[in-house]
């Protein structure tokens, strides 16, 4: 292709990172992305199955948007249907709350760090991040302060945060999103991935009119496979979203799918108990190593900071147990961090196992007097 076809491409885009061609290796303990450590149901996936086969596969789905699941969410949530926004996946979500929003010379304000997708889609609209820093020693309390300077000297149009925070696992209050909400010049978005492990209801703050709640199927329900996600907002505000969405945005099976999910919301529960119970256990299990340093955590995986070499602590996990866990290296931030999903019990207990043969080793020990 000729340089000046390129030439047509915006210049957002073509300055963003190309795309990598990797695959997990299926044969490992997958602990990087914060998925479930159980999968869906066995019962409930027959019953999927069942209505599945009972739809045409040759038709599209009945509704340009997934109607009936937006009902029963709406439901669900005690909103009303004109409220609620379904796509494929958060991530989906996100990127149409950017279109809607963010046009070039435009500035958007988050802390930092946080999800990186919320970085990565700024530019593409020829737009800038203004990162507002989290403070590992206040626990990456959310600045507010900060937060609202920045958004207001910059009139920022988009602020966003992740509620609990990624990758930091951090809580953050209803009463403080509010404050951030009440001060912002523009749209806030409460990204709500993980809200399931904290159990704090923020749906009161779409009254407040500029809040945008994004919320995911792929973490409490199990299901990061099939790709749902939803945002709830004003009316007025999910109807201007509603025109970024494509048409038909989940297949007939996620859309049946994620509609068993939620009239058998109570199966989940206990899953939940699991994984905050478990992240309990993991946690107290690795702060009391040498060198390891756990943060609190709100969600289904745990920030961890070591004091031996991040690249030997990955070689051990992955060479020793089949461990897989996530690296954090876009966060240089972090450089002396990791972040694992909690797993089963007996995935957290080889987890702690690798850890702790790491910590105790010459290796660690000899990290940990060179950082000091
Ligand atoms: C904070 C946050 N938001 C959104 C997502 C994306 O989720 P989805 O699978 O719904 O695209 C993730 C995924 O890990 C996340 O951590």
């Amino acid at each position: 292709m000729s340089s000046k076809t390129l030439e047509r491409i915006r210049s957002g885009l073509r300055a963003a990172a190309p795309v990598g061609r990797t695959l997990v290796d299926e044969a490992l303990h997958r602990l990087q992305w914060n998925e479930s450590p159980q999968e869906f149901p066995a019962d409930l996936k027959e019953e999927v199955l069942r209505r599945l086969a009972r739809v045409p596969w040759s038709r599209y789905p009945l509704g340009m948007r997934p109607w009936l699941l937006i009902d029963a969410l709406a439901a669900q949530v005690g909103v009303r249907p004109e409220q609620v926004v379904v796509s494929e996946g958060s991530s989906d979500l996100i990127r149409a709350v950017m279109a809607a929003v963010v046009r070039p010379g435009d500035t958007v304000v988050m802390p930092s760090p946080t999800f990186l997708l919320y970085r990565q889609n700024v530019p593409l609209y020829e737009a800038q991040v203004v990162e507002v820093p989290l403070d590992p020693a206040a626990g990456f309390a959310l600045p507010v302060e900060e937060l609202l300077e920045a958004a207001c000297s910059q009139q920022a149009r988009l602020v966003t945060v992740c509620a609990p925070n990624n990758p930091t696992g951090t809580f953050y209050s209803q009463a403080d999103l509010r404050r951030l909400a009440e001060g912002v010049p523009g749209v806030l978005v409460v990204d709500e991935a993980y809200a399931e492990f904290c159990e704090q209801d923020l749906t009161a703050l779409v009254e407040l009119g500029n809040v945008i709640l994004v919320r995911t199927f792929s973490k409490f329900y199990a299901l990061a496979g099939l790709r749902v996600g939803y945002a709830v907002t004003t009316a007025a505000l999910a109807a201007e979203l509603q025109k970024m969405i494509p048409n038909f945005p989940l297949s007939v099976f996620s859309e049946i799918a994620a509609q068993v999910a939620l009239e058998r919301r109570e199966r989940f529960l206990p899953l939940r108990d699991q994984v905050v119970a478990e992240r309990g256990r993991l946690a107290a299990r690795l702060a009391v190593l040498p060198g390891v340093m756990v943060y609190p955590s709100a969600a289904n995986f745990l920030l961890v900071e070591i004091a031996f070499p991040k690249e030997q602590l990955l070689a051990h996990l992955q060479g020793h147990h089949h461990l897989l866990i996530a690296d954090l290296a876009a966060y240089p931030e972090l450089a002396a961090c990791v972040r694992l999903s909690v797993g089963t019990p007996e995935q957290n207990d080889l987890m702690v196992r690798g850890f702790a043969e790491l910590a105790g080793s010459e290796g660690g020990r000899r990290g940990r007097s060179q950082s000091g």
